[in-house]
């Protein structure tokens, strides 16, 4: 068994993760998270918001994953969300053509024809009216159409960060990794408006000596700080060198090895259609390689602007100069008395539309539309006029910095970066070292022995642990080392044990994980000197 087998195995007998559909046959690209697997996946989530929502300051929305068809148009899904594929024409079966290693199918030998796939699921809203819909290829179209609201919210200042948590769906050709690649998957996806020329990041300076591995488009690896990546220009802008170093902290935070992360840059050709620039945060497993777990983008105006030409809403915002500037100006002065005596009904009208005429060179004729009429005015109809105008501020589209995580990987990583066997006593065992944070049980609590008494404390221990919002769990069945070695293959950090001298002086012994090592303590402080360790 290599590792992915083990931690699937391991993942399915202790009820992190379940194949979905599995009494029917199984669905590839489709995963359950079990009893054990939701609360460490909660975990993840939840520190990421410590990250984004408290540390950060954004505030998370929640939007609908069913997105009518004309959204996705306009953010450039429908025509662009595609992958090149090969069907097998004797088979039927399907394939990505980077997979693809010659022109037959791999499983049958038989010719293949070239295609096109769009990755959204197909969806209609109602019944009768048959309105075409997908599910949401990512959480962030949610975010972008809420702009107008979402500024409000925030008082009209940029910059401003919006979290979304929730589904994303991508119909894979053929998904064969597992966890790995998943048609339904977690996402959490951070969009955060900046001015166009101004994406920096307020605590960059504190962060600016953080280094980071980095596989330019170049393919060059380098070892380097933010603050000189961006310096040399290695990385675009001061906001997604942050977004990359505050993505590095955070994956070490909830226990991904720190040597197994780099930060890949798409190439001019990868690109996805929205984004401009894009570094990948990618995580090295024994089992498939560097694989991208976080994409960090630069989308620019291009979603905003998307949506603006779509639905004519404004998307622009108006930030007023600090100083109110004088900018010169030409415009047109009509000659009343020729004009109307030319065009006469239609001079009002015809006034009207030299006003709107921001004149750039020298002219000679003006041509204008009045309805469906073009006319054209000769210059001895009008004169240039140079003014001064006090202007007080400018409208722009905002632009985008994107950090958006794929939680089911990270969840995968952290299992693989934190699998360890350990021999003893000529016994194989598991022991996940989770950090305290993410670990699915926090404490497991056993009575030495499953008499005299002690059973009974130790269940008053751990409904005390759970009255203090602390998942801990009872454990009697088998013996002290077998009970260990089940938290262990967990990731719980601690286990509590009541024993015999907890009769004579209430003290209990608390055994580290990753040690063995035990102390012993008032068994009242017990929740108190857990809450700390978390
Ligand atoms: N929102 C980024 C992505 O879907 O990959």
């Amino acid at each position: 068994m290599d590792i992915y087998e083990k931690i699937i195995s391991l993942a399915k007998r202790r009820g992190f993760l379940y194949p979905s559909y599995e009494i029917y046959g199984g669905e590839a690209g489709f995963y359950d998270y079990g009893p054990i697997g939701v609360l460490m996946k909660n975990n993840i989530e939840n520190r990421w918001r410590q990250f984004y929502l408290i540390k950060e300051r954004f505030f998370e929305i929640s939007t609908p994953v069913i997105t009518p068809y004309n959204v996705l148009k306009a953010s450039g899904h429908v025509d662009e969300f595609i992958d090149e594929i090969a069907t097998c024409q004797k088979c039927g079966a399907s394939f990505k053509i980077e997979d693809l290693e010659n022109e037959h199918c791999p499983i049958c030998k038989g010719n293949v024809e070239k295609g096109k796939l769009n990755l959204m699921f197909e969806t209609f809203i109602g019944a009768k009216k048959k309105e075409k819909a997908f599910l949401r290829p990512e959480t962030a179209q949610g975010i972008f159409i809420n702009f107008p609201f979402l500024y409000e919210f925030y008082r009209k200042k940029l910059p401003f960060g919006v979290i979304q948590i929730g589904k994303g769906f991508r119909n894979e050709v053929s998904p064969r990794q597992g966890v790995i690649r998943l048609r339904e998957f977690s996402m959490a996806e951070a969009e955060i408006f900046f001015e166009p020329n101004n994406k920096k990041h307020p605590k960059f300076k504190e962060m600016e000596n953080e280094k980071l591995k980095l596989i330019t488009e170049k393919d060059e690896e380098i070892f380097i700080s933010i603050g000189e990546a961006v310096n040399k220009k290695i990385i675009g802008n001061e906001a997604l060198a942050y977004y990359m170093a505050l993505t590095k902290k955070f994956l070490i935070d909830v226990g991904i090895d720190e040597n197994k992360i780099r930060f890949r840059q798409h190439k001019k050709d990868e690109l996805a259609h929205y984004a401009n620039e894009c570094w990948d945060a990618e995580l090295y497993s024994e089992r498939f390689g560097w694989v991208e777990c976080v994409g960090i983008a630069d989308r620019s105006a291009y979603d905003l602007k998307a949506h603006m030409e779509y639905t004519g809403v404004d998307m622009r915002v108006f930030k007023k100069y600090e100083m109110p500037k004088k900018i010169k100006k030409k415009i047109i002065k009509p000659r009343m008395d020729k004009i109307g005596k030319k065009y006469k009904e239609k001079t009002k009208e015809i006034i009207k539309k030299l006003k709107e005429i921001e004149i750039k060179e020298k002219i000679e004729k003006l041509r204008i539309k009045i309805g469906e009429e073009e006319i054209e005015l000769d210059k001895e109809l009008f004169e240039i006029e140079e003014v001064e105008e006090v202007i007080s501020g400018e409208k722009f589209i905002p632009h985008v910095i994107e950090p958006s995580y794929g939680i089911d990987r990270i969840f995968y990583f952290i299992l693989e970066h934190n699998y360890k066997e350990i021999e003893k006593e000529g016994e194989k065992y598991v022991i996940l070292s989770l950090p305290a944070s993410i670990a699915p049980i926090k404490v497991g609590v056993f009575p030495l022995v499953n008499k005299d008494g002690l059973p009974e404390i130790a269940k008053e221990i751990e409904e005390d642990l759970r009255k203090n919002n602390i998942i801990a769990f009872y454990d009697d069945k088998g013996s002290i080392g077998r009970r260990y070695a089940r938290m262990d293959e967990i990731g719980t950090p601690f286990c509590v044990t009541v024993d015999y001298q907890t009769k004579n002086d209430d003290t209990v012994t608390i055994r580290f994980r990753d040690t063995t090592e035990q102390i012993r303590i008032d068994r009242k402080e017990v929740p108190t000197w857990i809450a700390n360790k978390l």
